[in-house]
């Protein structure tokens, strides 16, 4: 499933300021295209991910998820296209640190009401290296080990499509290039659509697509 947008704006009003965040974007991200947007802090990207994974809506313009337009589907719909055919990965890895880090990658499928698929969740752990760590709690794990988990939990539900704003923005070098090196390897073996949003132009040059962002405005570079 690709993403597509036309005309996509985002302004936000603060006081008497209007400050365009997304400006006038037209975007093709075909199905299983590994893409980057990268730009610097500022720039729209963190705006734009949301606006493409359906967590805030646009003031003008529209985004399509396959031929889906998403801004006529009520929010139960809505809710579940951002389960079950999306997942999110974010800078700070977003992982509850009361539960268990199995139960925090299986938490969207039991949220979409299904059965987790055991021998899925299975081999997405092994290739994420933390089948020996299901039992340990988030805070029990380094920020590399973190993201990991948050990757899987991105995959348990067999999305479609991979959102990720800054995956590697609290790593150091290593665990950085490992965390790319990892959704390399997820979007060879399970052909997912993947957008990264980036202002390390080392993460973002590892994507079959590049596009840079500036003041809003986007280009293939
Ligand atoms: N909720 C908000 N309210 C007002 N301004 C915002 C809000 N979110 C982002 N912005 C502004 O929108 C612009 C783009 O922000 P953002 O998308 O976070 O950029 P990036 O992720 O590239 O750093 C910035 O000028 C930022 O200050
Ligand atoms: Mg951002």
């Amino acid at each position: 499933m690709g993403i597509s947008t036309e005309n996509l704006t985002k302004i936000y009003e603060v006081g008497d300021n209007k400050i365009i965040a997304v400006d006038g974007v037209d975007l093709q991200i075909g199905s299983g295209d590994f893409v980057s947007v990268m730009g610097s802090s500022g720039s729209g990207k963190s705006t734009l991910l949301h606006l493409l994974g359906g967590l805030d809506k646009p003031t003008a313009g529209k985004v399509f998820i396959g031929d889906i337009d998403i801004a006529t589907l009520n929010d139960r719909a809505l809710s579940k296209i951002r389960c079950e055919r999306i997942g999110f990965v974010f800078q700070k890895f977003n992982l509850i640190n009361e539960m268990t880090v199995k139960e925090n990658i299986v938490a969207p499928v039991l949220i979409s009401h299904r059965k987790p698929n055991e021998e899925h969740i299975g081999e997405i752990c092994d290739i994420l290296g933390i089948t020996d760590r299901l039992d340990h709690t988030p805070l029990q794990l380094s920020g590399g080990q973190q993201q990991r988990v948050a990757i899987a939990r991105a995959l348990a539900n067999d999305p479609e499509i991979i959102l990720c704003d800054e995956p590697t923005g609290n790593l150091d070098k290593r665990n950085s290039a490992e965390v790319v090196e990892l959704l390399v390897r997820v979007h060879e073996k399970f052909n997912k659509t993947i957008v990264i949003v980036t202002h390390d132009i080392e993460v973002g040059k590892v994507a079959k697509k590049m596009f840079m962002m500036e003041d809003g405005k986007i280009k293939l570079v």
